[in-house]
Order: C-alpha cells, then sequence, then structure tokens
C-alpha cells in the first residue's frame, strides 16, 4: 500500500475514534447536569480524591448510606410537617433551587457569622416555616443538606459567593 493511502487511513481512523470518545463525553456531562428525579444507581461521576485502596464493601456501604440520606431528604424536601405553616422547602425551592449549597460555609448575616449549610437550613425552617429548630447532625437536618447537595451536584465548589 501506497504510504499516502495508508497516512490517509490512519486520519480516519483517529477522526473516528476522537469523534465518538468527545461525543461519550458531552453525554456524561450533560448526564451529570440532568436535575434529580431518582437517586442514581451508580456512584457519582467526577473527579474525585478517594483513594483507590478503600475495601470495596467501604465504597458500597458509603454509596447505599448516603444514597439513603438523599431519598429521606428528597422526601423532607415536600414535607408540610417540618414546620407549622403548611409549607415546605419544595414551594419556594423547587428541586433543591436557590439553596446554594457549593457556597456553603459563609458568611450570613442572619447569624452574624460563617454558618454551615445546616445552620442555615435549620434558620428556613423557623423562621420560613415556622418550624421546631432541629439538632445539628441529626437525621432531619443531614437527609435535607444530602438532597439539596445532591441536587445541586455538578455546581463548582465557591466557598462565601454571596447569595441568594
Ligand atoms: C417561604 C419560602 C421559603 C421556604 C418555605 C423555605 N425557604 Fe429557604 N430561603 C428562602 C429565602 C427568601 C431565602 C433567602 C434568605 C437568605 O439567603 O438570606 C432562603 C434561603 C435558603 C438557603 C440559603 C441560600 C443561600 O444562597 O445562602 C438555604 C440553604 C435554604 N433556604 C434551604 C431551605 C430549606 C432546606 C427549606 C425547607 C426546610 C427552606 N429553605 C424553606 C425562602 C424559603
Amino acid at each position: 500500500m501506497k504510504a499516502s493511502v495508508k497516512l490517509g487511513l490512519w486520519l480516519v481512523v483517529v477522526a473516528a475514534v476522537s469523534s465518538l470518545s468527545t461525543a461519550a463525553l458531552l453525554q456524561a456531562r450533560d448526564r451529570s447536569r440532568e436535575l434529580p428525579r431518582e437517586v442514581p444507581k451508580s456512584p457519582p461521576r467526577g473527579v474525585h480524591l478517594q483513594s483507590p485502596q478503600l475495601p470495596s464493601d467501604l465504597v458500597v456501604k458509603t454509596h447505599e448510606e448516603t444514597t439513603r440520606a438523599i431519598r429521606r431528604g428528597e422526601r423532607l424536601w415536600s414535607d408540610r410537617s417540618l414546620g407549622s405553616n403548611g409549607q415546605s422547602c419544595n414551594m419556594c425551592h423547587p428541586d433543591g433551587s436557590a439553596t446554594h449549597p457549593e457556597t456553603y460555609p459563609k458568611f450570613k448575616q442572619q447569624y452574624g457569622r460563617v454558618v454551615t449549610a445546616q445552620e442555615f437550613i435549620n434558620w428556613c425552617i423557623v423562621v420560613a416555616l415556622r418550624g421546631p429548630s432541629q439538632e445539628l447532625g441529626g437525621e432531619v437536618l443531614t437527609a435535607l443538606e444530602a438532597y439539596q447537595a445532591y441536587a445541586n451536584r455538578g455546581q463548582e465548589m465557591e466557598i462565601g459567593a454571596a447569595g441568594p
């Protein structure tokens, strides 16, 4: 075969492979930006700094337990009994919107100091829902935090960015 024909064939192969992998990458990116209708069946995609040496049963347990917390949070998100005025998070923050978990911890004027996401969720429970304050690190706040973080996955971390 002539050298120029060989080179031509190679170029065709290289072009085909690279367009396929670009398509796969774009698809993966689109998927990671979809809004959460359902909690994922596979572990989150993206760049993680976890040790590759984690025992596999710990990896599975981490995924299962976290998924449980996200699901619990998703249910609580629409639960009108968290407060006393018949409202739920979802009425003001549909699908976890406008919660900006990627900016926490940050300064909030309501507290006059830097607060964690759970502390500010509690502010909305007490002030927006007229509900009882929840225990930091307790099931309710942890589940709500897990859901709002999951619902906003793909956002870039930008600690301290002013909101809302
Ligand atoms: C009646 C409407 C309303 C309801 C219901 C409500 N919120 Fe909010 N939420 C707001 C408003 C308004 C703000 C903006 C206040 C601010 O950030 O200073 C806010 C801010 C937040 C923020 C901070 C956003 C940021 O950028 O700092 C979080 C987190 C949050 N809400 C979570 C929740 C959760 C979780 C619930 C349910 C337990 C909830 N909210 C229920 C109105 C509501």
